[in-house]
């Protein structure tokens, strides 16, 4: 059995002006009628074999989560008492559940065009979980991003005769530029999909060994915390206590079990709105409209104009992003997507 563990935290602000702080990039329908979060609880159904998914959230974004989870989903939801990041809010779930049990932990903010991709890398990746390996989704890489994990492809492990994933030789949590650079001509390194498969005992273990420190405060605030009905409750002070760090940097980097399966699922982080743009049905000239109301483009190439309702006209303009949302208009060139974060933590969301 695969538990889905579906992460829900950060703030999301490359989005701004649609994503918010108190509606962040998760909880948007921002490609197809679904949101993202809605996504990531439908690519783990039960007919696939998944078990009921544990979600795990914070406080600001719990309201989203019970409002967007179907009743027939049925989940277990686990709400952080602080963030603490990913090594502390994977551990919430690994002291939850079960020793045996195989944990599919997946962010609630991506895209996969290709569920059924997905699913079957799941299962490979969920059965090199079983035998100890500590598993992440490797994704081809096609330019030298900075913001991602990089993995590098070992020896093959086959299962009779079946080659289900390969060791990772290398893990290496977002590089700077030039070594982004170096991994994609080597050719041997993929991206970190974000998406990894451990069973909750090796995961247990791995963290005691490289950070005992968030170990224990995590799996005494579980042994203190309290339910209310689907609601699991962390002790406030104990998971406080924990350090901050990634998954990535705190077990993925140190682990000498670490192993991955490449997928080609059509994966996107949809980091910016470029990434969006890029991942909607664009129009001859490369122009996508996402909009409530009416888009006027006239000689226009690669635009993408994203309204909530206000007409939005532009005429002769080329690589632009037009976002309007409520009172905010936000408009940008491509290259300038890279600097909307900024732009969207200096204002009050
Ligand atoms: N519950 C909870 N609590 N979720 C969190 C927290 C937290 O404190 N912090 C982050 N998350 C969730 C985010 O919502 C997201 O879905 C996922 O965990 C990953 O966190 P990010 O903050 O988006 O990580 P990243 O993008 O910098 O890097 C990770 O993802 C890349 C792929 O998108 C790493 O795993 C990289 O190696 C990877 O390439
Ligand atoms: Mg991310």
């Amino acid at each position: 059995e695969i538990v889905p563990v579906i992460l829900c935290g950060g703030s999301g602000t490359r989005l701004w002006p649609r994503s918010r702080a108190s509606k962040p990039k998760p909880f948007l329908p921002l490609i197809g009628s679904q949101t993202l979060f809605e996504q990531a609880v439908a690519r783990c159904p039960a007919s696939a074999g998944f078990a009921r998914p544990m979600i795990v959230t914070g406080h600001l974004h719990l309201e989203h989560v019970e409002a967007q989870l179907k009743v027939a989903d049925k989940a277990r939801i686990v709400v952080e008492p602080a963030a603490r990041n990913t090594a502390a809010a994977i551990a919430l779930a690994a002291y939850s559940l079960s020793e045996d049990a195989i944990m599919l932990v997946c962010p609630s903010d991506h895209h996969i065009g290709r569920p059924e991709a997905f699913v079957q890398a799941a299962h490979s990746a969920a059965a090199l979980a079983a035998e100890g390996w500590m598993v992440s989704f490797g994704i081809e890489a096609t330019s030298p991003e900075t913001g991602f994990g990089y993995l590098k492809r070992g020896d093959a492990i086959e299962q009779d005769g079946v080659i289900l994933g390969y060791r990772t030789a290398q893990f290496v949590e977002k590089p700077d530029l030039e070594r982004a650079g170096a991994f994609l001509a080597d050719g041997g390194y993929s991206w970190n999909g974000g998406i990894f498969a451990f069973r909750v005992r090796d995961y247990r273990e791995e963290l005691e060994r490289h950070r005992p420190q968030i170990a224990r405060a995590v799996r005494a605030a579980v042994a203190d915390g309290t339910c209310d009905g689907v609601r699991f409750h962390p002790d406030r002070d104990l998971f406080a206590s924990a350090p901050s760090a990634s998954v990535d940097y705190a077990v993925m980097e140190n682990t000498t079990r670490a192993a991955m399966v490449p997928v080609a699922m059509q994966w996107s982080d949809i980091g910016n709105w470029r990434a969006l743009h890029e991942a909607l049905e664009h129009d001859e000239a490369g122009n996508t409209k996402r909009a409530m109301g009416e888009v006027e483009l006239v000689d226009c190439r690669n635009v993408f104009v994203d309204s909530d309702g206000p007409r939005v006209s532009v005429i002769g303009l080329e690589d632009v992003v037009v976002v309007v949302d409520g009172n905010d208009i936000m408009v940008t060139s491509v290259a300038g997507t890279q600097k909307v974060g900024a732009l969207a933590g200096a204002k009050n969301q």
